[in-house]
């Protein structure tokens, strides 16, 4: 792997092509800034120009993660959690839009459409998204006071669901996915310093960055989404609690409700040609893994985070 030494504020990006696999995913991979960007979906151009321009407000809300990792799920508890007063559950714009369009990537979207985008009209909070590790984000965000929930998987999980994603695509074996993920090479990895950029920042600035993972979501959403809401600056009253609304918002986003939405059986995503509900809800469960990666394999990646995450407090189960 190419050195990690080039920095946010070199002009001349730190650029090279995977010759990690052969599939189409992980030829579009360029080391980038001491990650693999999947440039072809993400040019580095749109992340250069993410960090030159964006200026952050205080009151912005980003939704981070890894692919796979729950960003779906993630974008649609936050989306209906902050506009809970202005939308019912019955006309929120979820029934209509994929949480993605709502809650759309700083580099996939925003960026790459427009070098320098005009955010002036949007409505305070603003809620942006991005798969960008932390050294990655634009320096305004580092330096306001926004707020940026990260959430993160198992990455047995992950490397399976990435994996059936891009399957879709391009035909290619488990174990190869699994490999690049031994090696750090796989889109905006390596995994461990992805998580662990958004896990220090959420132990210096835990009111700046709420660090979430997708099993704890699974095991007790409601706790979670009060956690999630609080942790927004957008509380559930006494009077909600009492009269069900965490609960009716954890039901109108959970896996089944979103994924039987109209929106989501028969709406795609730009570039794609499989509906969203392919694309963003496949099993929606925690431990698929063991039906696709061996003990040894898992094993193996065991021995890799242990030392990688040595030192910082951070585990996966
Ligand atoms: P699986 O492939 O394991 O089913 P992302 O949104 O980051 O791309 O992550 C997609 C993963 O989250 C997929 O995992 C998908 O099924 C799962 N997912 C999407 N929406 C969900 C929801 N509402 N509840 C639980 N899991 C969800």
């Amino acid at each position: 792997m190419e050195s990690k030494e080039s920095s946010l504020e070199t002009s001349t990006p730190n650029v090279s092509p995977s010759t990690a696999a052969s599939n189409a995913y992980a030829i579009g991979l360029t080391q980038f800034q001491g990650f693999w960007i999947p440039s072809s979906r993400v040019p580095t151009s749109s992340i250069i120009s993410f960090q030159k321009y964006f200026q952050a407000l205080d009151d912005d809300i980003i939704v981070a993660s890894k692919p796979k990792a729950g960003t779906t799920w993630l974008k649609a508890l936050v989306f209906t959690i902050v506009n809970r007063h202005s939308y019912t559950l019955s006309n929120t714009p979820l029934n209509s839009a994929n949480p993605h369009q709502l809650i759309p990537f700083f580099e996939i979207k925003l960026y790459r459409e427009n070098s320098n985008p005009d955010f002036s009209k949007i409505p305070s909070p603003r809620l942006f998204s991005t798969h960008l590790p932390y050294p990655m984000l634009a320096d305004s965000i580092k330096h306001s006071n926004c707020r940026i929930i990260y959430i993160t998987r198992n990455p047995f999980d992950i490397v399976v669901s990435l994996w059936h994603f891009f399957r879709f695509m391009d035909d290619w074996p488990v174990e190869d996915c699994f490999e690049m993920f031994c090696r750090g090479e796989e889109g905006y990895g390596p995994f461990w310093d992805h998580v662990l950029g958004y896990w220090n920042m959420s132990l210096e600035k835990p009111s700046n960055v709420l660090f979430l993972r997708y099993e704890e979501l699974k095991e007790d959403p409601v706790a979670q989404t009060k956690r999630l809401a609080e942790f927004l600056g957008f509380p559930f009253s006494i009077e909600e609690e009492k009269t069900g609304v965490v609960n009716q918002i954890v039901d109108f986003c959970s896996f089944k409700n979103l994924k039987d939405l109209e929106v989501n059986k028969t709406g795609k995503m730009a570039e794609t040609i499989l509906p969203n509900n392919k694309l963003f809800f496949r099993s929606g469960k925690v431990g698929d893994y063991v039906n696709y990666l061996t003990p040894t394999a898992v094993e193996r990646f065991n021995n890799i985070l242990e030392e990688k995450l040595s030192g910082s407090g951070l585990t996966f189960k």
